[in-house]
């Protein structure tokens, strides 16, 4: 045996935190646990694990292999993962991964001889106002902590030599080369927060202590929620957040309250919190939980009521460690004052809420790949219909909302419809915080109403374009799946009707500006290279199809693209979108159909520059492993010629005829 009676107790205890015969639920946080023991998900543990769940070891294999955050090899003692997505690199990810390559003198994917440091890339990690950005994983304890704004040599030298000091961990908060109380004597604190005179949301994050309890009562916090479970109905709280209408901000925008008054009459039900926060480009959700967690607990409890939950599960991404370890203290807090728990308030309500952390898989934000996920599995979306307000967790009604959603809950329930309604448009109510990043002086997170100008938050807000001589080229209004704006579209208003008029989505409200120093070329691969990462594996179209295009990019960033690439791009994205079980086909292809529909000139004076006698290898249908390496490898001319008219030669796919 390989687990202690010390791990098998901790591995019960997280069993007991979910319902009777749904401890399978517990498969993820027990994984944790192995990996902080053994420094990876051995085989011999998994094994174990399988007996105590009683499931076979082949389940266990494929939830470890599907999550990113699992690993089956040993790490270095502190593993950087550097994103190197979108946002990141257009503020220097791709250098910023160059110098810990330099000073470690080791590559991606390897590990120092002595063992201290692994190194590795990651996808957003909820920080591109901050890129760029590494996230350090301690082998020993299992933690995460952001070292963020590493712009120089001298700024990852800096982090380095406080994680080979053994303090890089002396607390969770983010570092940054200024911020960093061991070095400098002062925290980093939260990142640049603005916009509204009197913000909602963001307007306790800078205080003291600002996740802390106390502080939070003493701003008035939980006095709404005591007073409505002691003099409202449920049914009157869903009214009043229908009729602010309140609409999720996860990214669909579907109005709250309605989305409420959908739950089947079957009993139990559930609260799902989404905090699966992984849009490139977004980094809203965060603050909240790191930095004010109990606006997000109070909301929990008030919409619980609502829908009359009597659990509630905060579905965390695995990245946000911080952010984790705040919410599990803060709920802590609110049982120990009688918020959260047996009759709550002193009323007959009951609450329980679990924090519940994934594990590393973009797929998971998806609201019936969370659910799944949150049942213990690989994170696949399901079928809809049935909703999950039919048929959700555990297949009894449920309710999934974003973290941002959850929080307006509590600010419309003790202000009132008309107040919340003086803010935005008829159709799109209330305040929004923006997530600005990319190419902007000053990246950040501003709370503005709905409709504000995209013009003023990035001018007027984020400093306009961040270099002078610089000028903005294109803008991506609501994260990174959604279409491209041009520059002329910047008057545009930031609610959801008027972004749609312009041709795309509002989203999640990540901005990411792009200026004209970056290749579109460079932004479409990068893309691709995300969606290729993060398919779940589910279905062809995207799992291929995400593939393909990315061998395509490939090629033509690297120098061997053709004109008929950018025609043959196009076409592949129409197998995709709307070919797929859930959103994520239409969220891979819509940012590069955008791309090419509207900076075709820029793809053709690329290859025109790069490869202007059009020399270049034939795509295969998939790729081919060579027997001496064992690695795949992409046909040349040639081996075209030896290999003549091969199928496997053809640039265009057999399915596409
Ligand atoms: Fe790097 Fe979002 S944190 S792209």
């Amino acid at each position: 045996m390989v687990l202690s009676e010390a791990v098998r107790a901790e591995v019960r205890k997280w069993m007991d935190l979910y319902p009777q015969g749904r401890e399978r639920s517990a498969l993820l946080p027990a994984l944790y646990v192995i990996q902080r023991e053994f420094g990876y998900c051995r085989v011999d543990a998994q094994n174990e694990l399988a007996e105590m769940f009683d499931i076979e070891p082949a389940e266990v294999g494929g939830v470890v292999d599907f999550y990113h955050m699992f690993k089956t090899e040993p790490t270095g003692e502190y593993h950087v993962e550097v994103c190197t997505n979108v946002p990141c690199m257009l503020r220097g990810a791709g250098q910023c991964m160059h110098h810990f390559e330099e000073k470690l003198g080791i590559h991606h994917g390897e590990t120092t001889e002595d063992g201290k440091f692994s190194l590795g890339h990651m996808e957003c990690l909820g920080s591109c106002g901050t890129a760029p950005m590494a996230m350090v994983t301690e082998r020993a304890t299992g933690q995460g902590r952001y070292f963020e704004e590493m712009h120089s040599a001298e700024d990852v030298q800096k982090a380095l030599d406080l994680l080979a000091s053994g303090k890089g961990f002396s607390t969770l908060e983010r570092w940054t080369p200024e911020g960093d109380p061991e070095s400098s004597g002062k925290a980093a604190g939260p990142y640049r927060i603005g916009g509204m005179e009197k913000p909602v949301l963001t307007a306790r994050i800078f205080k003291k202590n600002s996740h802390k309890i106390d502080t939070y009562i003493a701003d008035g916090g939980y006095d709404t929620a005591r007073s409505v479970l002691t003099s409202m109905t449920p049914e009157a709280v869903v009214d009043q957040v229908k009729a602010s209408g309140i609409r999720g901000r996860g990214g669909a925008g579907f109005p709250t309250g309605q989305k409420w008054s959908f739950l089947a009459p079957a009993m139990p039900r559930y609260l799902v919190v989404n905090a699966d926060e992984s849009e490139p480009g977004t980094f809203k959700d965060r603050i909240i939980m790191e930095y004010d967690p109990h606006q997000l607990i109070e909301g929990v409890i008030l919409s619980s009521y609502a829908i009359k939950a009597e659990r509630a599960f905060i579905y965390i991404r695995g990245e946000y460690y911080f952010a984790y370890t705040r919410l599990v203290e803060a709920v802590k807090e609110a049982t120990a004052r009688g918020f959260v728990g047996q009759k709550i308030f002193g009323t007959e309500t009951n609450l329980q809420i679990v924090v519940h952390r994934g594990a590393g898989a973009y797929e998971c934000g998806e609201e019936t790949a969370l659910l799944t996920s949150l049942e213990g599995f690989r994170g696949h979306p399901r079928m809809k219909p049935p909703f999950p307000a039919v048929e959700g967790l555990y297949a009894k009604p449920t309710i999934v909302n974003n973290v941002e959603s959850i929080a307006n809950v509590t600010h419309v329930m003790r202000n009132g419809v008309d107040w919340y309604r003086q803010f935005g448009t008829e159709k799109s109510p209330g305040m929004r915080i923006f997530c600005l990043s990319g190419n902007v002086k000053k990246p950040g997170l501003y709370e503005l109403p709905h409709s504000t100008p995209l013009r003023e938050i990035i001018y007027t807000y984020g400093g306009g374009p961040q270099e002078d001589t610089a000028a903005i080229k294109a803008i991506v209004p609501g994260g990174l799946s959604m279409k491209l704006l041009t520059p002329d579209q910047i008057d545009t208003p930031m609610d959801y009707e008027a972004v749609a008029a312009a041709g795309s989505s509002l989203g999640s409200a990540g901005i990411i500006v792009i200026d004209d120093r970056t290749s579109m070329v460079s932004v479409a691969r990068r893309t691709l290279s995300f969606y290729r990462e993060e398919s779940c594996g589910k279905c062809t179209p995207c799992r291929e199809g995400t593939t393909w295009l990315e061998e395509i990019l490939i090629r033509m960033e690297n120098g061997g693209g053709r004109d008929k690439d950018i025609d043959l791009l196009a076409r592949i994205t129409t197998f995709i979108a709307g070919k797929s079980f859930c959103p994520f086909g239409e969220a891979s292809v819509w940012g590069l159909q955008s791309n090419l529909a509207k900076y075709r000139p820029e793809f053709e004076s690329y290859i025109e520059l790069t490869n202007p006698d059009e020399v270049a290898p034939v795509i295969p249908i998939r790729p081919i492993y060579r027997p001496d390496t064992g690695k795949p490898s992409v046909l040349h001319e040639a081996s075209i010629e030896a290999e003549g008219d091969s199928p496997l030669n053809r640039d265009t796919p057999v399915l596409a005829k």
